[in-house]
C-alpha cells in the first residue's frame, strides 16, 4: 500500500511522529518537496531527532529513503544529518538515495534569502532564511541552477559556477551593497559535497517506479503544510514549493493514482511562524498557554510560533484540495487544562458567511471567525492509549472536529512519544 502524509495547517503539525511510526510498515519512505526549512521532530526513548531534509523514515534501520526531484537539497544540512545518525550508529550506506535531478542549495541562495528579507524590512516574509525561495526561482528560471547530478562533472561545474557567481554578486553588490561571494570557495564546497553524497545519487523516478512494480510499500512524506503551499496558500505568505498534497505527484514522478491513501496531519489548535493572515490567532494568555504547553518554538529556527485555535475551515479546505481519506490529531494533550475550547466553523468576510477558505490573503484578512465553543478537561491524558478512556470532553472535541471536517480521526497524540499515540 502507498500512502501519503500532509499537513493540513501551516507546517509543524506532527508530521515527523507520524511518518516514524507508519514507517514501520513502509518499506521506502519519500520526501518530495520543500528543503532544510522543514523541521521533523522524532522522539525516540530518550533520543530526540531534528530532521531538516532526510525523510523521517532514516531513524529505522531498515527503512529505504528517498529524496525526490522537487527536494532543493543543502548538502551542509544532508551530510550534517546522515553524520548525526552515524553517531548514533544509524547507518543510510545502500539505503538513502538522492534524485540527480534535485536542484542543490548553496551559500549565495542563503544569502540572497536573507539580504531580501532584510531589505524588505516591515515587509519581510519571515522565511527560514534556508535560501529555500532563491534556490526555486534559480530552478524556475533555469539559467543559474546546478543540480545534484551536475556535481559528477567537477569541470564543468566549475566554469557553470563562476557564471552563475558572477552574476549573484552584481545583484548583490547593486541591490544590497553586499560583499561578493567567492565562486572558488563555493567550488571547493561542490568538491566535497561530490565525495560525499555522490555515492546516494541515482534516477529516484526509475527506482520508484522499479519498486512499486516490485510491490513495496511507500509513504510519501510531505513538508511544511497545505496553507504554505506556492499556488494554494496564503501567498505571498507561503513557501516555494508546492507543500499540499498536490506536490507529491509532480514531486516525485509518481501519479497520484497510485497512491492509495493521504492522511492529513493537523495539530488539536493552529499554529504558525512568520508573518500572513491567522483567523484564529490567539495573541493573548491562551495564545502563551499553549505556546508554553505545546513547546511551540521552531525546529528549525527556534522562533516562536503564533497560537491560536483549531480552524475547521482552513482545516476543510486542505482536506478537500488534498482528498484527505483521514486525519491524524496531534498534540491534544497542550490543550489539557482549558476549561473552554473553540473551533472555528466559518468565516465572515465583508458581512457574508463563508465556510470555504479563502486562499487569498487580501481576503482572508478580513475573516472574522464563527466559533462554536466546548468544554475542556482536567486530567492528564499523556497515557491514555484507548479513544474510550479519554475524558468526555475531549472525546467531544475530536467528534466535533470529525463533524466540522467531515473527516474521521484515525489517529490522536497526547504526548511527543511513539507509543503516545491512540489508533481509532
Ligand atoms: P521559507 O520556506 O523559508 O521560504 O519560508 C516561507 C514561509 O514558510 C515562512 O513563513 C516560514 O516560517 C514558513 N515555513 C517554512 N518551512 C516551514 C516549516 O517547516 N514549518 C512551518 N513553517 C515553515
Amino acid at each position: 500500500m502507498n500512502c501519503c502524509i500532509v499537513g493540513l495547517q501551516w507546517g509543524d503539525e506532527g508530521k515527523g511522529k507520524i511518518v516514524d511510526i507508519l514507517a514501520e510498515h513502509s518499506d521506502i519512505v519519500v520526501r518530495y518537496s520543500g528543503g532544510a526549512n522543514a523541521g521533523h521532530t522524532v522522539v525516540v526513548g530518550d533520543s530526540r531527532f531534528a530532521l531538516h531534509i532526510l525523510p523521517s523514515g532514516a531513524i529505522r534501520p531498515n527503512t529505504v529513503c528517498v529524496i525526490a526531484s522537487a527536494v532543493v537539497v543543502d548538502p551542509d544540512v544532508l551530510i550534517k544529518g546522515i553524520q548525526t545518525l552515524a553517531q548514533k550508529n544509524i547507518t543510510l550506506t545502500k539505503r538513502l538515495f538522492i534524485s540527480e535531478n534535485a536542484h542543490i542549495v548553496l551559500d549565495y541562495h542563503k544569502k540572497e534569502d536573507q539580504l531580501r528579507e532584510e531589505a524588505l524590512g516591515k515587509n519581510k516574509l519571515g522565511t527560514t532564511i534556508r535560501g529555500i525561495g532563491p534556490c526555486y526561482a534559480d530552478k524556475v528560471g533555469r539559467s543559474y541552477t546546478v543540480r545534484m547530478g551536475d556535481l559528477r562533472d567537477l569541470e564543468k561545474l566549475k566554469a557553470r559556477l563562476q557564471t552563475i557567481v558572477d552574476y549573484k554578486n552584481k545583484i548583490f553588490a547593486a541591490l544590497y551593497k553586499a560583499e561578493p561571494i567567492s565562486a572558488d570557495e563555493i567550488f571547493e564546497k561542490c568538491k566535497s559535497y561530490a565525495d560525499k553524497l555522490l555515492p546516494f545519487t541515482i534516477d529516484t523516478t526509475e527506482f520508484l517506479h522499479k519498486a512499486i512494480a516490485g510491490g513495496k510499500s511507500i509513504l510519501f512524506e510531505g513538508a511544511q503544510g497545505t496553507l504554505l503551499d506556492l499556488d494554494h496558500g496564503t501567498f505571498p505568505f507561503v513557501t516555494s514549493s508546492n507543500s499540499s498534497a498536490l506536490g507529491m505527484p509532480a514531486g516525485c514522478g509518481v501519479p497520484a493514482k497510485m497512491v492509495d491513501k493521504l492522511i492529513g496531519v493537523a495539530k488539536a489548535y493552529t499554529t504558525r511562524v512568520g508573518a500572513g493572515p491567522f483567523p484564529t490567532e490567539q495573541d493573548n494568555e491562551i495564545g502563551q498557554y499553549i505556546r508554553d504547553k505545546g513547546q511551540e518554538y521552531g525546529t528549525t529556527t527556534g522562533r516562536p510560533r503564533r497560537c491560536g485555535w483549531f480552524d475547521a475551515v482552513a482545516v476543510s479546505y486542505a482536506v478537500t484540495i488534498g482528498a484527505i481519506d483521514c486525519i491524524a490529531l496531534m498534540h491534544l494533550d497542550t490543550l489539557t487544562g482549558l476549561k473552554e475550547i473553540k473551533i472555528a466553523t466559518a468565516y465572515e468576510i465583508n458581512g457574508k458567511q463563508t465556510s470555504f477558505f479563502p486562499a487569498n490573503t487580501t481576503r482572508l484578512s478580513k475573516a472574522e471567525c464563527i466559533y462554536e465553543t466546548v468544554s475542556g478537561w482536567e486530567e492528564d491524558i499523556t497515557t491514555v492509549s484507548n479513544f474510550d478512556d479519554l475524558p468526555l470532553n475531549a472525546q467531544n472535541y475530536i467528534c466535533r472536529i470529525e463533524e466540522n471536517t467531515g473527516k474521521p480521526i484515525t489517529i490522536i497524540g497526547v504526548g511527543p512519544e511513539r507509543n503516545q499515540t491512540i489508533f481509532r
